[in-house]
């Protein structure tokens, strides 16, 4: 049977590719933070980055595979990723902070990303899984937010 095709799905792909690339940088400066936060909260910081990257994780596993559930390629290069992502690569060591800034610039981001997926594309899947990786973000940005 061929493959479904739906208007603006290359938009989607696309749209899906270039949060996918967003995510990517934002998990390796999880990384980053979770590698070398220091402080005497160190223990609980070292271990919240922890479950935050491997939520990204998750997440980018989800966006590469909606890609290609919609016959798209799923964009897989660190240079391409930090070359595409709206999230600026780390500049030496990553703080709590440079994350929820990047967390709070990418849930603007989303939220425009998801009116786009929904009112001008048409496609409520995407909408309701873009929706999903929003909520992630505002939680871990809470979390973030609430460290001192
Ligand atoms: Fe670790």
């Amino acid at each position: 049977m061929a493959q479904e095709v739906f208007p603006n799905q290359d938009r989607i792909i696309a749209l899906l590719n270039q949060i996918l690339a967003d995510e990517f940088v934002l998990y390796t400066k999880t990384l980053n933070a979770h590698w070398n936060c220091t402080g005497s909260n160190f223990f609980s910081v070292h271990k919240l980055l922890d479950e935050q990257y491997n939520e990204l994780q998750a997440v980018i596993d989800e966006l590469a595979e909606r890609v290609r559930a919609n016959n798209g390629v799923a964009h897989g290069s660190v240079r391409g990723f930090a070359d595409a992502s709206r999230v600026p690569d780390a500049q030496g060591v990553v703080s709590t902070q440079d994350l929820l800034q990047d967390h709070e610039s990418l849930i603007a981001r989303l939220r425009e990303d998801i009116r786009v997926a929904g009112d001008e594309c048409g496609d409520a899947a995407t909408e309701d899984l873009l929706v999903s990786v929003l909520n992630k973000h505002l939680t871990m940005a809470w979390m973030l937010r609430s460290l001192k």
